[in-house]
């Protein structure tokens, strides 16, 4: 009898070892392949310091949002954007460089994405529509635009943002421990300054990326 009882709960245990172990595999697989779609996101050297998953998830964005990506690139965050707001998003890609935009229409293209839209801007006008997209990130762009484009190149974006959309800058911090861009780093303050005087509202800071200030700005609603 006592046999019997004993070996019940050996059969139990096995049961519980095996289901515990089934749910941290599914899990596991659910994960990996958000966090490391290495085919549409190769591996870089910038990702460990840049951590593109922890800032796309910081900026909120919901299936469906539409967002600009001014300045897009090469289209390192562009193509992390559309992911994030799905076929029913969309993302406006700005560029003033045909080399970047082409870049990112290419990949777009072969790799069969449609919610991506490639807009040429000039220095200081996005040639975004008025109240078109729910957020606009602009990330490690704004040291490249000569200072009196700065200004108007902030108001515009403003412009485009829906009220009570957000707006999000990502630039060197001052003091950062690399080599690039030594001579141009805008300091966080001035930064402020330029969104603020764009009728925007700082509303919150992330403070984990060793080498950039991230700063998010929310468009007031008028009353
Ligand atoms: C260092 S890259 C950053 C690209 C991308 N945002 C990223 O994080 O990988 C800076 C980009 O800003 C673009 N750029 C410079 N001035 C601009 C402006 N006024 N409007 C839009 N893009 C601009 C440049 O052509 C260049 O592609």
């Amino acid at each position: 009898m006592k046999t019997a009882k004993k070996m019940t709960r050996i059969v139990h245990y096995r049961y519980a070892v095996i289901l515990i172990a089934v749910i941290a595999l599914t899990s596991l697989s659910l994960a990996v392949p958000r966090q490391l779609n290495t085919k549409m996101f190769p591996m870089t050297g910038r990702d460990k310091w840049q951590q593109p998953a922890r800032v796309v998830a910081d900026l909120g964005l919901k299936e469906g949002s539409t967002v600009a990506d001014v300045g897009c690139g090469s289209g390192y965050f562009t193509f992390r954007l559309s992911k994030a707001v799905g076929e029913k998003g969309k993302v406006f890609a700005t560029e003033i460089s045909d080399k970047g935009l082409k870049a990112v229409a290419d990949r777009a293209k072969k790799n069969n994405i449609t919610n991506i839209q490639t807009v040429k801007s000039d220095p200081t006008r996005t040639k975004l529509g008025r109240h078109s997209v729910d957020a606009a990130t602009i990330i490690n762009v704004l040291h490249h635009v000569p200072k009196e484009y700065r200004i108007p190149l902030v108001k515009d974006i403003a412009e485009a943002i829906k009220p009570d959309g957000s707006f999000y800058i990502i630039e060197w911090r001052v003091k950062a421990n690399i080599k690039h861009d030594k001579n141009r780093r805008i300091p966080r303050a001035d930064l402020v300054r330029l969104a603020e005087g764009a009728g925007l509202k700082l509303d919150a800071e992330f403070f984990y990326l060793e080498n950039q200030v991230f700063l998010r700005f929310n468009k007031p609603v008028k009353k």
